[in-house]
């Protein structure tokens, strides 16, 4: 990739609808008007579609399904979240690559893959993360905070995403307590936190969130295709990936600062509305064990509370729920 690319996407990112001279962005970036052609035609044999009229300029028309950098960090960089963002064309998952490269430092970072080989959901299950189609990304964040105050960032976090996808959807965008995001029983998203914690706290939390955007019916096969949606197949249109990424980051930024000052108990009645595990039988797992049962609260730390078939109450922190 030539060294000025990911200023030439930004400056046509930022004017797209507008022509731009190859002269303006070669005075921008002080190069040669020549350097900025070799740059837009590499762009444009990435996919970019750009349209260049002589003595006009050049406009973006369409991005690929693809991240840019050169887009990606200055829209996410008015936030004050992460101190580095990176962006990859493939990487196995970007939650392995997260726990490789927290180690070491105290730094709080972003990564994001345009496709991953080895995407793992929660209990190690494969995750689909085909290339351009979703968000696959993982955040490092470093609250100084007690250990076992995970499962209540993961409340918070889930809010934060589902409220990010319920603003590009029509339809009504639900929580499948703990870690799913849900539009017409169907699962649209899935996240894990994970955390690197000693004695005195926790070192970091590594939250690694999946987001089917783009995908169209066919690219669910199977099982798969009875059990996964994507936004673009529910709202029937598809997703702008840099404007969603951009409202997502908003929304956890928000919802992070509410984790480090409020009690789970200030969200608990928004958290129970937009669930989906009321009122219907549900197959649990926890800790290898499963039961039938019904999910009848959320309590002021964030343990659901479940009625058995055995009429044997349960309070759990964390589960597996087949809805
Ligand atoms: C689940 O529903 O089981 C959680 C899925 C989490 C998938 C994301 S995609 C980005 C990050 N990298 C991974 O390998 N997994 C998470």
């Amino acid at each position: 990739m030539s060294k000025y690319s990911k200023e030439v996407i930004h400056m046509l990112y930022q004017y797209h609808y507008e022509y731009i001279s190859g002269q303006f962005i070669a005075e921008q970036l002080s190069i040669s008007r020549t350097a900025v052609k070799k740059v837009i035609d590499q762009l444009k044999s990435e996919g970019c579609q750009i349209e260049s009229i002589n003595h006009k300029g050049h406009r973006l028309m369409q991005l690929p399904d693809k991240w840019y950098s050169g887009i990606v960090i200055p829209s996410i960089n008015t936030q004050q979240l992460f101190k580095h963002i990176e962006v990859f064309e493939n990487v196995d998952s970007t939650q392995l690559l997260a726990k490789q490269k927290l180690v070491g430092n105290t730094d709080t970072f972003l990564i994001l893959s345009d496709e991953q080989t080895k995407g793992k959901g929660r209990f190690n299950r494969p995750w689909l993360s085909t290339r351009g189609k979703g968000l696959w990304m993982s955040i490092v964040l470093r609250p100084n905070v007690p250990f076992d105050m995970i499962t209540k960032f993961n409340l918070f976090m889930a809010l934060g995403i589902r409220d990010a996808i319920q603003s590009f959807s029509n339809a009504s965008v639900s929580v499948k307590w703990p870690n799913d995001i849900y539009i017409n029983n169907k699962k649209v998203c899935g996240f894990l936190t994970e955390m690197v914690a000693n004695s005195d706290g926790i070192e970091a939390v590594i939250c690694g969130i999946g987001i089917n955007m783009n995908q169209t019916q066919t690219d669910f096969d199977g099982e798969l295709s009875q059990k996964a949606t994507s936004m673009r197949i529910q709202g029937n249109k598809k997703i702008n990936r840099y404007e969603f990424l951009q409202l997502l980051i908003q929304q956890i930024e928000y919802r992070y600062a509410q984790f480090l000052k409020e009690p789970f108990a200030t969200i608990r009645q928004e958290y129970i509305e937009v669930s989906n595990i009321w009122n219907k039988q549900l197959k649990f797992t926890e800790n290898g064990d499963q039961f039938l049962g019904e999910a009848v609260d959320i309590d002021d730390n964030g343990y659901l509370i479940v009625d058995d078939e055995h009429n044997q109450q349960h309070q759990l922190m964390s589960a597996d729920i087949e809805l």
